[in-house]
C-alpha cells in the first residue's frame, strides 16, 4: 500500500516536472525565434537600404522640426493629424492606430523602442503589422531620430520604463 502510495507520488512529481521542462522550452524557443524573426527582418530592411541611393539629408541633425514634418507626410493617415489615433485611414484598419498624445501609454516606451517600432514596425514590439516598418522608406536614422522627438511632443512625456 505504502509502496503504491509512493509510486503515484513519484508519477505526480515526474508528472509535474515535465511540465515545468517543457513549459521552459517552449519559452526558450518561443524567444529564440522571436530574435531570429527580428534579425531577418533587420537584415532584410539592410539588404534593401544599401540599395537605395543615398539620402540627400543624411547629415542632417535630428530636430523636432523635422520629427514635424514627417509626421505629417507617414504618420498622420492612421495617427491622425492631432497624433490621437483617428487618420483618415484609421477606421480601415481592425487594430486602432495608438494615440501618441496618451502620455502614460507613451511613457511606459522608452526612446530605443520608439525607434525600433518606427524603424522595423509593430511587429518587433510583438505589435500589429498594421503598423508598418519605415526604416526602408525613411533610409535616414534622424529621420527615425526625428519622429521620436516628434512623438515626445506630442506625448508631452518622457520614458518611465526602461524598455
Ligand atoms: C497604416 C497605418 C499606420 C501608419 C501609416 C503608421 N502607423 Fe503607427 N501604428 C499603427 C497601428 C495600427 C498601431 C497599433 C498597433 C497595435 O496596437 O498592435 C500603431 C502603433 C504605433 C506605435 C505604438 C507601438 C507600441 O509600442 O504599442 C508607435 C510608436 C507608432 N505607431 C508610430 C508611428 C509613426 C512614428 C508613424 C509614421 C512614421 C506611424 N506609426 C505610421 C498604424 C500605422
Amino acid at each position: 500500500m505504502a509502496g503504491r502510495f509512493s509510486d503515484n507520488k513519484l508519477r505526480v512529481h515526474l508528472c509535474l516536472a515535465s511540465i515545468v521542462f517543457f513549459g521552459l522550452a517552449l519559452v526558450v524557443i518561443g524567444t529564440e525565434s522571436r530574435a531570429a524573426g527580428q534579425d531577418v527582418a533587420a537584415e532584410k530592411q539592410a539588404e534593401v537600404q544599401q540599395q537605395l541611393p543615398p539620402d540627400p539629408d543624411k547629415d542632417r541633425e535630428p530636430s523636432p522640426e523635422w520629427g514635424a514634418e514627417l509626421y505629417g507626410h507617414y504618420c498622420t493617415p492612421c495617427h491622425g493629424i492631432r497624433g490621437d489615433g483617428n487618420g483618415f485611414n484609421a477606421h480601415k484598419l481592425i487594430v486602432k492606430p495608438a494615440n501618441h498624445t496618451d502620455a502614460k501609454f507613451m511613457s511606459e516606451r522608452n526612446d530605443q523602442k520608439l525607434f525600433d517600432t518606427i524603424n522595423l514596425g509593430g511587429v518587433e514590439v510583438a505589435k500589429s503589422t498594421l503598423m508598418p516598418p519605415w526604416g526602408a522608406a525613411l533610409n535616414n536614422d534622424n529621420k527615425i531620430k526625428s519622429l521620436v522627438m516628434k512623438l515626445r511632443d506630442l506625448c508631452k512625456c518622457k520614458a518611465t520604463k526602461n524598455w
